[in-house]
């Protein structure tokens, strides 16, 4: 179930964040005892964060957010998509249902809107989430010493 963030969920943010696994391509996790001190006590809501809730627990977190200054044209100021799932979750199908949740959200509210995404190649997960979902290679391009995958989503193309 994707809904929006609460108090309860506070330890899961901090383990998401803190966690090395799920940083891996991401850029290296931050120190729990600073998110244990600046992480507050009600997360922040806002249309486009979504926790992903699993029997009543989170399992991850969405995110669409407007990339306003993202560094590639070609994706600057387009919905963009971001995911982070615990890896006691990760491998059962559920980034990809979620995700499909979250596009199929957007475009009730915004028919139409086209989504991106960025992801370094390295991670096989995340490209083949976002082959799953129907993602389209726009380019590929180097930063944060990586190669990374910028893909565009349509809802007007279905997913293969
Ligand atoms: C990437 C991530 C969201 C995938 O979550 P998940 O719940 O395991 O994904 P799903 O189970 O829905 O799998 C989606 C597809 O990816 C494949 N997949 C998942 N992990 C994989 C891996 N490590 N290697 C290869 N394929 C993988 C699945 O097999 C599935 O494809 P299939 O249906 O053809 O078999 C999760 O690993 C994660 O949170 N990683 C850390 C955060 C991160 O890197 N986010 C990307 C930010 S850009």
């Amino acid at each position: 179930m994707l809904r929006e963030p609460e108090a309860r969920d506070r330890a899961a943010f901090i383990e998401l964040l803190a966690s090395p696994e799920v940083h891996t391509y991401l850029g290296g996790p931050r120190p729990r005892a600073e998110l244990e001190r600046g992480t507050p006590e009600v997360p922040e809501r806002w249309p486009g964060s979504f926790v992903v809730d699993l029997d009543g627990s989170m399992i991850g977190q969405i995110l669409l957010r407007r990339a306003t200054g993202h560094r590639r044209p070609a994706a600057a100021g387009k919905a963009d998509l971001g995911y982070l799932f615990l890896p006691q979750a990760w491998g059962r199908g559920y980034a990809a249902e979620a995700c499909a949740a979250a596009l199929g959200w957007l475009t009730d509210a915004l028919p139409g809107e086209p989504v991106v995404l960025t992801t370094q190649t390295a991670n096989a997960g995340s490209m083949r989430l976002a082959a799953k979902l129907g993602f389209a290679e726009v380019e590929r391009f180097e930063a944060w010493s990586a190669e990374q995958w910028l893909g565009m989503w349509s809802p007007l193309t279905p997913p293969s």
